[in-house]
């Protein structure tokens, strides 16, 4: 997987994932709370508008849209002013992607991002063995709207679903989330120790996972 390093503070990057932009289905799928799809699309481009500046990074983990309308592909783009690293969903057109590369600043699949000494994978999917998690690695993805959030719950991973209707974003009422509103989550998780001697303690220590 990639190693990318971004030279940014934490609150100034910003994750969104699952926005299924266009989708009108997911009104239902999701329950999400709109009468209509054009209700959902302006509250995503309000949110964007009013929440990000050209100071951050948008980092979206995939599935972003649904289908490929022009209008409704620039529409959005417009509504974001600042630089988009782009994870691939199993309903994003890569193609189509690929082909408005100039409104990102990456497109792949999977990453590894390094903001200062963190390394994060960064997937649409939830990779459950990822890099780096023996080393007090995290994890960010979307896709699974909250279905897993129970498991998750239960596992002593670092790992976490941040999409538009996960338990993450509904409990913080919103879908952007900022790397250190992320940082927080995963404190209390440690219960406010260091990600690595957390890691260590859990997968190489006397009670370790690994070694019953
Ligand atoms: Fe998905």
């Amino acid at each position: 997987m990639k190693l990318i390093k971004i030279n940014k503070e934490p609150e100034k990057i910003f994750f969104t994932g699952d926005l299924h932009y266009q989708h009108k289905n997911i009104l239902t799928l999701d329950d999400r709370n709109y009468e209509t799809l054009e209700d959902m699309e302006s509250y995503i481009r309000a949110e964007l508008v009013q929440t990000l500046s050209d100071d951050n990074i948008l980092i979206d983990l995939g599935d972003m849209f649904f289908g490929t309308r022009d209008n409704k592909f620039h529409g959005l783009m417009s509504c974001i002013p600042c630089p988009i690293y782009k994870i691939l969903g199993n309903h994003d057109k890569e193609k189509y992607f690929r082909e408005h590369s100039d409104y990102f600043e990456m497109i792949e699949d999977s990453v590894i991002i390094e903001v200062g000494n963190q390394r994060i994978t960064l997937s649409h999917y939830p990779i459950l063995d990822f890099p780096y998690m023996y080393s007090g690695g995290l994890e960010i993805f979307g896709h699974t709207h909250g279905h897993l959030d129970n498991f998750l719950k239960t596992i002593p991973y670092l790992m976490v679903d941040i999409g538009f209707s996960s338990g993450f974003s509904k409990e913080r009422g919103t879908f952007l989330h900022s790397l250190d509103s992320i940082y927080n989550y995963f404190d209390e998780k440690t219960s406010g120790k260091n990600y690595s001697a957390w890691a260590n303690e859990k997968y190489h220590g006397q009670d370790s996972l690994w070694n019953p």
